[in-house]
């Protein structure tokens, strides 16, 4: 019986072990979950999601406070406009984080950042540009594209020394986004490196509509590698959403795919930026629990659990702190949905907004509990503690059960004395 060991995933001469984890923005896929898989022979993904706001946690930049004290006399103003990104900042908290990742990268695996085009800042194409750049320049192994069909992504970095260095890919839902991403490119002298097909299991945010359950994963996987040597395109397809256990992983690979990408296991190791007390919301949680909504301001469905705390939260929108969802108007539905809510509710303390959350806030503060559809599973994978918690994992101990596990088991950690 074949287990993911047997295969590796090739880019050039480097021979990885045939496992990448997601990016997971913010700040949920951390430097040190992804240092844990780069040692241990996978990819990892840091995101750049709000880099400005998470340097500031972790290496004390002070980038949030100066954007609000820049913007603190737009606050109660409706029209966010005006309030724009330093770029000058966002390239130096993209050069910190990844810098100090990369510095301390160890092991034959890679480290990756997952660059969503979504996140549109008011200013799409400057900040994307800064962001890539900068990440290129820091020495990343590859970026992956992602939230976003990325047609004007290469040309951003054409003229980067790294850009033909670099592994390049793209996270697609369908074929025809394929598509679209490789006619708008063809001209670039430059396929993508790896190409990352999601399907509709996955957490965050997906690339279908609310028809989402009528998709499957094998199905559009299928159709792309069909597309693939039909084209006689040589690159690593990598399926990801529900791809939970190592047998799982092993049939894709078995059917010729070169990799696969996985995220929601590792959402209960102890790397994983997700505080303690969350990680055991998601433990806890049953399938009836977990929804896809259209809450995101981005405008695509989102999966979380319904009981998370950015549901139904009324709080102020932070653009002025935050502002990474404004489109390049500077417009963001939840800031239409919250004005609705204020002018319905006159002098009202406190309102609440049902149809949209402020992403920004509540993704920083960890209280929009986005994840895929088998995170009711992740109980079956650990022990109960005396207390009835249920005990965090090592990122070791996942990345060696998808690696070596074999007929749909899970291994169980070792379990604490
Ligand atoms: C908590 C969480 C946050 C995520 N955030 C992002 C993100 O910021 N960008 C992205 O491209 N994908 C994101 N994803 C998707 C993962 O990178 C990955 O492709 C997918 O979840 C794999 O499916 P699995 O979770 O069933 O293993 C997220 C997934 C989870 C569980």
């Amino acid at each position: 019986m074949k287990r993911v060991d047997d295969f590796r995933l090739r880019f050039g001469k480097r021979e990885l072990v045939p496992i990448m984890i997601g990016g997971m923005g913010v700040d949920i896929s951390t430097a040190e979950l992804a240092l844990e898989v780069a040692r241990l022979g996978g990819i990892g993904h840091i995101s750049d999601a709000m880099l400005p706001t998470v340097t500031d946690r972790l290496y004390k930049t002070r980038f949030v406070k100066d954007k609000l004290q820049q913007y603190k006399y737009n606050v109660a103003n409706s029209d966010k406009s005006k309030v724009q990104f330093d770029l000058g900042h966002l390239a130096e908290a993209t050069h910190l984080h990844v810098g100090h990742t990369m510095q301390a990268k160890r092991g034959d695996g890679m480290i990756f950042m997952n660059c969503m085009e979504k996140l549109t800042m008011n200013a799409p194409r400057e900040t994307l540009r800064v962001r890539l750049r900068a990440a290129l320049d820091e020495g990343i192994d590859g970026i992956t594209l992602a939230a976003g069909l990325h047609l004007g992504s290469f040309a951003l970095i054409e003229d980067h020394p790294r850009f033909r260095d670099a592994q390049l890919g793209i996270i697609v839902s369908s074929l025809r986004a394929l598509q679209l991403f490789l006619r708008k490119n063809a001209k670039m002298g430059r396929l993508p490196d790896f190409i990352v097909v999601e399907g509709p299991l996955a957490g965050g945010h997906l690339g279908f509509g609310m028809d989402w359950a009528q998709y499957d994963l094998h199905t559009i996987a299928a159709e792309i590698q069909q597309y693939l040597q039909a084209e006689k395109l040589d690159i690593p397809l990598i399926p990801a959403g529900g791809i939970f256990t190592g047998s799982d992983a092993t049939s894709f690979l078995e059917n010729g795919c070169a990799a696969v990408q996985v995220a929601t296991r590792f959402t209960v190791a102890k790397e994983c930026g997700i505080p303690e007390k969350v990680q055991q919301e998601y433990f806890k949680a049953s399938e009836s629990d977990i929804e896809v909504n259209m809450l995101s301001p981005t405008g695509y469905p989102m999966r979380m659990l319904k009981n998370c705390p950015a549901i139904g939260s009324g709080i102020r929108p932070n653009c002025e702190a935050f502002g990474y969802v404004l489109d390049a108007n500077g417009n963001c539905s939840y800031i239409d949905a919250y004005n609705r809510e204020v002018a319905a509710h006159p002098g009202a303390k406190k309102i609440s907004v049902k149809d949209k959350i402020c992403l920004c806030t509540h993704m920083r503060n960890y209280d929009c509990w986005t994840c895929g559809h088998y995170t009711y599973r992740l109980k079956d994978t650990t022990n109960r503690n005396a207390d009835g918690t249920y005990q965090i994992l090592t990122a070791e101990h996942i990345f060696h059960d998808y690696q070596f596990s074999t007929g749909n088991k899970v291994a169980l950690p070792p379990q604490h004395p």
